[in-house]
């Protein structure tokens, strides 16, 4: 399967999942829907069969990428999923200086959190962050993020 077909396929496997703790849970709490995203930077579109992802983040954040800093502190990217037209659902990852030390290593993402929100923007139950964090981590080597080249890119 191709990359990008990986986070169509994620709602419907149970890869990878790590069992944590009860000391380890992902915290549910820690990532606020992003009320403003959409006066940050949209840097990309993926369309596949009736699904579109569009992809936003801080202008700060490109920036940072363009010249091969690592993400700041307090970096938000927010991927707006939508099913034949109708919201679906928004993923989104935030990062913060201090964050995720409660992770064991094999599930950690670096100071990375993931939440996914229902249309209604409350949090999404079955969003499962665990899964979030073991997908994501395979692209430790770019700072958790996958779509790292569409960012350094954009306008
Ligand atoms: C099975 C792998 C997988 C899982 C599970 C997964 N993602 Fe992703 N994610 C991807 C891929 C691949 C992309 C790149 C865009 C695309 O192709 O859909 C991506 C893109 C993103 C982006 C845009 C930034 C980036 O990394 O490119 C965010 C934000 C995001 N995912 C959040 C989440 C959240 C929150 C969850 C859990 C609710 C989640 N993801 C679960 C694979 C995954």
């Amino acid at each position: 399967m191709t990359v990008q077909a990986l986070h169509i396929l994620s709602t419907g496997l149970a890869i990878g999942a790590v069992a944590l703790g009860p000391q380890a849970q992902a915290d549910n709490e820690l990532v606020k829907f992003p009320e403003n995203y959409a006066s940050g930077v949209h840097y990309g579109t993926a369309n596949r069969g009736n699904i579109r992802e569009e992809l936003f983040t801080s202008r700060e954040a490109i920036d940072a990428v363009k010249n091969g800093r690592p993400l700041p502190n307090g970096t938000v990217i927010i991927l707006v999923d939508y099913r034949s037209g109708e919201l679906f659902r928004t993923v989104v990852m935030e990062k913060r200086s201090g964050w995720g030390a409660e992770y064991p290593a094999a599930l950690r993402n670096g100071e990375w959190e993931y939440q996914s929100f229902n249309p209604d923007r409350t949090v999404k139950q079955d969003g499962q962050p665990e899964r979030c964090m073991s997908c994501h981590q395979s692209q430790a080597q770019q700072d958790f993020v996958w779509t790292i080249n569409r960012m350094k890119s954009a306008q």
